[in-house]
């Protein structure tokens, strides 16, 4: 199979190269991505010689149009990620989030290719803490932020693709990933970074927080699943059951890196913040038969500690940018 992966160069694209060729050897993978600040040619490094590393604007329409007249499937990850940059600037999400995913719908239809679309869980808003409601597929949508709003924009016009022009897509919407290539910006890795590097862990408001975890593996598996046996126009919600806490992960991340567990800072919480996000993965299970493999969560917290620890080379030259920018927003 010849398959188009855009943002193959961020955190969960880059992971989905790496499962790939290691479980589908024979698939002949193009990588279409901008090298954004969230991009890393080096996230590819060890598998450059088997891809082709495209560096453009998923926004390209002629770009766009090349590259997906000549492939079999579209796997759309590439995005504006971060909801605290969304919140300084949303310029970069209406671009990308949108007129991204317009200009892929566009062409996928021309040329009558397979797209599997990679979406958030956070398009359906946020839960109420300690409240036993998850979020199922037939959820109503109520995005809080310029994130979120952006990405089920962009889930809104593949499910109008889907209808009215017959477009051969399907949709994911996943929880909060972790695992190894995040970028440091994002909760997990930041705290970890923080740590190996002498500063203080930093906690958003109170950390009552609930966020749904998932290895970033899983999450990918998943989508292969999806791609080869989903249903054409459906959506599978893509979580593992990893409810928890921001203060408990974080008081976990400290415990592994062999600190107080009460060591870190509070900081000013972020406008808007989403309370809850869980995830009822039961379509998934059910129809498609996928089942997580990284089920203990302080395991694959240590793997993901260890592998920062190995690899400061491809987070040490972005750290410092990182904390200049929350520095300047008091967190
Ligand atoms: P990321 O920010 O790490 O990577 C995004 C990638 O997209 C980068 O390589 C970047 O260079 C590229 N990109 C950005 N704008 C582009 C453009 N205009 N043209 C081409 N490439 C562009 O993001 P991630 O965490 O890997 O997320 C990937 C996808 O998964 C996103 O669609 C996101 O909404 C979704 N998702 C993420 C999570 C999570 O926990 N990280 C959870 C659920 C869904
Ligand atoms: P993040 O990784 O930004 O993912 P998202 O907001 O998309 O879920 O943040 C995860 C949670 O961690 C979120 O509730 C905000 C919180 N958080 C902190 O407490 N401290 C931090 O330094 C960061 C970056 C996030």
């Amino acid at each position: 199979m010849r398959l188009l992966v855009t943002g193959g160069a961020g955190f969960i694209g880059a992971n989905f190269v790496h499962l790939t060729l290691r479980e589908f050897p024979d698939t002949e993978v193009t990588v279409l991505d901008a090298l954004t600040y969230a991009g890393s040619r080096e996230s590819l490094s060890e598998v450059a010689d088997r891809i082709r590393l495209v560096e453009g604007d998923i926004t390209d329409g002629a770009l766009v149009d090349e590259l997906i007249a000549g492939t079999d499937a579209v796997v759309h990850f590439a995005a504006e990620t971060h909801v605290d940059n969304g919140l300084a600037d949303p310029a970069p999400f209406v671009h990308t989030n949108v007129v991204g995913t317009f200009t892929v719908l566009e062409a996928v239809r021309r040329h009558g290719v397979r797209l599997h679309h990679v979406s958030t869980d956070e398009v359906y808003g946020d839960l109420e803490l300690g409240d036993p409601a998850r979020f199922t597929e037939s959820t109503p949508y109520n995005p809080s932020s310029p994130y979120s709003s952006t990405k089920a924009s962009a889930d809104l016009l593949v499910r109008a693709w889907v209808r009215s022009y017959g477009v051969r897509a399907t949709i994911s919407n996943c929880s909060n990933n972790y695992g190894p290539y995040q970028h440091v910006e994002k909760f997990i890795p930041r705290q970890i970074t923080n740590l190996l590097t002498g500063r203080r862990a930093k906690l958003y408001g109170s950390g009552a927080n609930v966020r749904d975890w998932i290895h970033v593996d899983d999450h990918n598996a998943a989508v292969w699943r999806i791609l080869r046996d989903g249903a054409i126009g459906a959506t599978y919600l893509i979580g593992a059951d990893g409810e928890r806490d921001n203060l408990s992960v974080l008081r976990t991340l400290l415990t592994l890196l062999d600190r107080d567990p009460d060591d870190f800072d509070h900081v000013p919480d972020r406008a808007g913040h989403d309370l809850r996000y869980a995830i009822d993965a039961s379509r998934l299970r059910d129809e498609l038969g996928w089942r997580p493999q990284h089920t203990d969560f302080e395991a694959g917290l240590r793997a993901t500690v260890d592998w920062y620890r190995s690899n400061e080379s491809w987070w040490g030259p972005l750290k410092a940018d990182v904390e200049a920018r929350y520095a300047e927003r008091g967190r």
